[in-house]
């Protein structure tokens, strides 16, 4: 393969189920929801996603990008931050004031906000002030563009946060570039990406949790399905630019972790940095720092009152959520996807 020869996105784009399609209009308020499944394992995108998909796939990667991917929910940006501050020698200056999402640009944030983006500008004459109006513009701007043409000015390194599963990516990522994956119990992924979906209003959910549990159980939610979603990343595990993480390690024991991304990245930590990040790290801390908890997002009214994106941060939180059968299920679920696998996920409990 010639250095510069474009590849072609290889996976065929299929037209979800009629009954999905209606599923989704009846559970969703956001009414532009428009989701495909892509390739042989039928991921689930938004239709906007194959606009980029080949150039997603053709980003061309420099051996001193760092990503951090994961299934929605699994403490993407806890991680990012962590290896963004391990990275960057504690540069917490910029880590403080400038966003998490103008440091890690979001490959396939577009996918969800392009129809959005066209009906704020719509209305932005009538709905906002002069002040709201840039901060909706600069919201637009890092959220609904495509990153690929930002990535190619971005000075070295760069740090770019994805959700897309592993095969849509360029496929010498990880001989190439630096890869941190993190993943979670997926019936706390559920309830996170529940609330989550009740949160932004691109999405706007309005059913209850046993009705997200379905869509989510049964691969109608947006990036499942989610075991083929972790498995594609841990069979790369063992690579050396590949470095697996589970959110249960990180709230059992935060230092564990930080020593194994340092060592990853080529970085020592001292016992003073350790205990700066790990309180900066903290829950307590994270909930109210405005650079990682998106707050900003509700200035400019692209969010639900109740809920934030920074909830609760809890081990086995699903207990509240899911009744006797949906627990029976999710077990049955989760040992049927991992027969015949060695993943197991960390201090989870049932
Ligand atoms: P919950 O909704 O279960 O609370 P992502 O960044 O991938 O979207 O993940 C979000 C999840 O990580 C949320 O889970 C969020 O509360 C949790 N999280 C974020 N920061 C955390 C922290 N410092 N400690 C523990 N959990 C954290």
């Amino acid at each position: 393969m010639g250095e510069n020869k474009r590849l072609s996105f290889p996976f065929d784009v299929e037209e979800t189920e009629p009954e999905e399609k209606s599923e989704i209009k009846r559970l969703f308020n956001y009414p532009k929801i428009d989701l495909t499944r892509v390739g042989p394992k039928g991921y689930v995108m938004p239709r906007p996603y194959i606009e980029q998909a080949e150039n997603i796939y053709n980003l061309s990667i420099r051996p001193s990008d760092v990503f951090v991917a994961s299934f929605q929910r699994a403490g993407t940006t806890w991680t990012q931050e962590l290896v963004w501050l391990v990275a960057n020698d504690f540069d917490y200056e910029t880590a403080l004031s400038v966003p998490i999402n103008h440091r890690y640009p979001f490959l396939e944030i577009y996918m969800l906000f392009t129809e959005w983006r066209n009906d704020c500008l719509k209305n932005v004459d009538i709905m906002k002030s002069k002040e709201q109006k840039e901060k909706l513009f600069k919201m637009l701007e890092v959220n609904s563009q495509p990153v690929t043409e930002k990535l190619e000015a971005m000075p070295s390194p760069r740090f770019i946060k994805t959700h897309l599963p592993m095969s849509f990516l360029p496929p010498t990522i990880v001989d190439t570039a630096k890869v941190i994956y993190v993943a979670r119990d997926p019936r706390d992924i559920a309830v996170s990406c529940y609330h989550h979906a009740r949160l932004l209003k691109i999405l706007d959910f309005v059913g209850e949790f046993k009705d997200f549990w379905k869509l989510f159980v049964n691969d109608c939610f947006i990036r499942t399905p989610y075991f083929e979603h972790v498995k594609e990343a841990w069979n790369m595990r063992h690579h050396p630019n590949m470095l697996f993480l589970f959110y249960e390690e990180l709230t059992k024991d935060l230092p564990a972790v930080v020593r194994r991304v340092a060592n990853f990245l080529g970085k020592e930590v001292t016992p003073k940095q350790m205990a700066r990040l790990c309180d900066h790290l903290s829950f307590e801390n994270f909930k109210k720092n405005k650079s990682v908890n998106y707050e900003d997002l509700r200035e400019v009214d692209a969010v639900t009152p109740n809920e934030t994106f920074i909830r609760k941060g809890k081990v086995n939180g699903w207990r509240d959520y899911f009744d006797k059968d949906m627990a029976q299920q999710a077990k049955r679920w989760i040992e049927d996807n991992l027969r015949g696998t060695d993943l197991r996920f960390p201090h989870v409990i049932g």
